[in-house]
């Protein structure tokens, strides 16, 4: 079976093609082809994403994106409306949310077109659902279900537990700002730059290599949430933290590296010891990172230490697939028409604050 995917909920304009596929003797998806069209640099001016710049950006770029990931696996578009679904594409799989209302309805509306236009079915795909399935891109580890899946991306912290493919059941998450935006507004503090995770963590190595032994470290920041009962995480306590350091220390422009090593930790901390501590209670078999958070080298390595030291299996998307794209789209749209999860295009509609 062969998906095209689109994605279009925040300011990526994306389009692939992926194939079922077997690993280690399970379903798996794998990559045809695959564009990205990022506005990063066009929001970077503005310190954070514009919805009607994002929207509009969208519009100018589905087509030529789309026409290039067919192009890049192949596949004639003309065939694709005079075979009418013989042509290699058997479905589309496009986001319909959570995302931002106004870039979800470019890739919405586009793929209603082309299920007509093409005689094709549509796959309805949640953007959590997504992320989550970049684990079963071409994935290095046998997953074995029950599984404990941390999603951390710009807009979710989100602890899943996953019975099965398509059975999630959130068991905790944020309650105020999600991970990646804690990253995002700390950068912005400290005028580091946008987005702000890829840059804190730069600067948070240069510490490393500044002082190895870690033995001056002088900045000590709250990890909020560590010890609570429940599941659920909260950051924007930590930004708030990192604000009162920063007023109190007239040079804190010379040790933005420790602040951003030490705001990482606090981060990675939390997660980490919340995500083992569900994981071991939820008695999952396996644990799955997936999000633009976990494109973090830090989150990535401990996590996967810490999870192998709890005796459970681990497993990661290739980085390119942890930030925003439609491989991950295509992928959970995949599995969900393997299960005759279609959606009628007269039914299909964006929803901004759909739930997993
Ligand atoms: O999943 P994503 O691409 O978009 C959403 O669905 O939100 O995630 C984007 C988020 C941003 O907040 C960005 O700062 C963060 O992921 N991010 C990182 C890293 N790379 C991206 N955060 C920490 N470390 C990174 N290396
Ligand atoms: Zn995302």
């Amino acid at each position: 079976m062969k998906i095209l995917g689109i994605e279009t909920s925040c300011d990526e304009t994306a389009a692939a093609v992926v194939e079922s596929g077997k690993a280690f003797g399970k379903d798996c998806v794998k990559v045809v082809s695959e564009v990205v069209s990022s506005q990063i640099k066009i929001h970077q001016k503005y310190g954070g994403v514009v919805p009607e710049v994002a929207a509009r950006e969208h519009v100018l770029n589905i087509l030529p994106v789309i026409n290039e990931a067919l192009l890049k696996a192949g596949i004639n578009r003309s065939d694709l409306i005079s075979k009418k679904g013989q042509a290699g594409i058997d479905a589309i799989a496009v986001t319909v949310g959570p995302g931002l209302l106004t870039s979800l309805m470019t890739g919405v509306e586009t793929a209603k077109v082309l299920s007509y236009a093409w005689n094709i079915p549509v796959v309805a795909v949640n953007h959590i659902e997504g992320h989550i399935y970049a684990n079963f891109v071409e994935p290095k580890t046998d997953i074995e279900f029950p599984a404990l899946v941390l999603t951390v991306s710009g807009g979710h912290t989100m602890l899943v537990h996953m019975e099965g493919h398509g059975a999630f059941e959130t068991i905790g998450e944020t309650r105020d700002d999600a991970a990646g935006e804690a990253f995002d507004k700390a950068a912005k503090l400290m005028d580091v730059g946008y987005p702000g995770g890829p840059i804190v963590s730069q600067c948070a190595e240069r510490y490393l290599v500044i002082d190895p032994e870690l033995n001056n470290k002088k900045i000590v920041l709250p990890r909020p949430m560590l010890n609570s009962s429940d599941f659920d995480f909260s950051f924007s306590g930590l930004k708030t933290a990192i604000r009162y350091e920063l007023e109190k220390d007239k040079d804190w422009r010379e040790r933005i590296p420790e602040y951003c090593h030490e705001f990482q930790q606090a981060v990675v901390d939390v997660l980490i010891k919340k995500t083992i501590k569900a994981a071991i209670k939820q008695k999952a078999r396996t644990v799955m990172l997936c999000g633009g958070v976990s494109a973090n080298k830090e989150l990535r390595r401990q996590l996967e230490l810490e999870a192998l030291r709890a005796g459970l299996r681990f497993a990661m998307p290739d980085l390119k697939y942890t930030t925003d794209n439609a491989v991950m789209i295509a992928a959970a749209g995949c599995f969900k028409a393997g299960r005759g999860e279609f959606t009628e295009w007269r039914k299909l509609g964006a929803d901004c604050n759909l739930g997993l």
